[in-house]
């Protein structure tokens, strides 16, 4: 038997913040940022907003196409390095919110690649037969953690949730994951902040050596696919989609080049969002399933990379 996603589902604030309106508060351009990265605008939480309400209405329009009801979910992770609160974990606060309860809940706290951790750690919880649908979520309102007078890292990020619901099935889903860390390189992306005694030490805003971070993305995502296409022994055209971590149009672009894709087989979403760490994979995933780009029966590539440093991969036959 095999998981397959039945269902998935994206949950972006209301209110959109372009980089003409960015350009207005600190020393940027619209020219600087489409051409260094190709993002064109991002989604802000409004204030009160939560990872949690993001990752419901993600979550709501997963379950509506999987046509399942949260009763049945068996499973709930959410993965988010901006969680509402420091305990209790992001996924008991949405598992309530849905209506839900009985199922095991958790975070996994991957930055970027969370999804990608996420969907690892369901696809081998339900293997063990127990589990009959999961829940995996990607929320994220960095919008939180951003100094928003750093113009090397708040033009970069965005806020919003995606989700998947799986189920057991007989001939395709999920053929493998493949995670990687190495702690070594924590402080290239880091927020090296902490609660003590009542009061916050440390840094809380997003700290990032955006080169060696780019350096690094692009080794380690093309890596990470080839293990995947080497252990499902698939050549390199096998890949129908590839849907990477969505950072920067320059490093995806050359991940496509490095796995010998066209830009038309992966799925771009990081111009309407920015990168929306653990949301962003979720998030391309459900615009390229609800468009009808990805189809019964074709291999969709996750490759994710965040601080950590981690990434990872997932293969599924759709
Ligand atoms: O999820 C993983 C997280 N992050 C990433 O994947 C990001 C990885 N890194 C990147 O995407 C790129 O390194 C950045 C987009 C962050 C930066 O692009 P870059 O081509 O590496 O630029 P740079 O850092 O080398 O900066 C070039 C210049 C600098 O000016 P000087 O020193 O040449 O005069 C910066 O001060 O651009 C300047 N700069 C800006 N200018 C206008 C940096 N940020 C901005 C900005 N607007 N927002």
């Amino acid at each position: 038997m095999l998981n397959r996603i039945i269902g998935t589902g994206s949950g972006l604030p209301a209110r959109v913040l372009s980089n003409d309106e960015l350009a207005t508060r600190v020393d940027t351009s619209d020219e600087w940022i489409t051409t260094r990265t190709g993002i064109r605008q991002r989604h802000i939480a409004a204030p009160g907003e939560t990872a949690s309400d993001l990752a419901l209405r993600a979550s709501r329009h997963a379950l509506e196409m999987a046509g399942i009801d949260p009763q049945d979910l068996d499973l709930i992770i959410v993965a988010t390095s901006t969680p509402d609160m420091v305990f209790p974990s992001t996924a008991c606060i949405l598992q309530h919110k849905l209506g839900a309860k009985g199922g095991a809940a958790f975070d996994v706290q991957a930055v970027c690649s969370g999804f990608v951790y996420a969907l690892g750690i369901a696809d081998a919880m339900m293997r063990g037969g127990t589990i009959r649908h999961a829940l995996v979520v990607g929320a994220e309102v960095f919008s939180r953690i951003l100094d928003w007078s750093d113009r090397g890292t708040c033009v970069l990020f965005g806020d919003g949730a995606g989700a998947a619901v799986l189920a057991r099935d007989a001939s395709r889903g999920i053929l493998s994951a493949h995670l990687h860390a190495d702690g070594s390189h924590r402080g290239i992306l880091c927020v090296p902040g902490q609660i003590d005694s009542g009061a916050v030490t440390g840094t809380p805003y997003v700290h990032m050596e955006g080169n060696a971070v780019f350096k690094f993305a692009v080794r380690v995502l093309a890596e990470v696919a080839e293990e995947a296409l080497a252990a499902n022994h698939l050549p390199k055209s096998a890949i129908d989609w590839l849907i990477p971590h969505q950072a920067n149009t320059r490093i995806i672009e050359a991940t496509a080049k490095k796995l010998d894709m066209p830009m038309s087989r992966v799925v771009l979403t990081v111009a309407q969002h920015g990168n929306t760490s653990a949301a962003s994979i979720p998030l391309a995933l459900d615009q390229a399933v609800r468009d009808g780009r990805i189809q019964a029966g074709q291999h969709v590539m996750m490759v994710g990379v965040g601080g950590g440093f981690t990434w990872g991969s997932v293969l599924i036959k759709w």
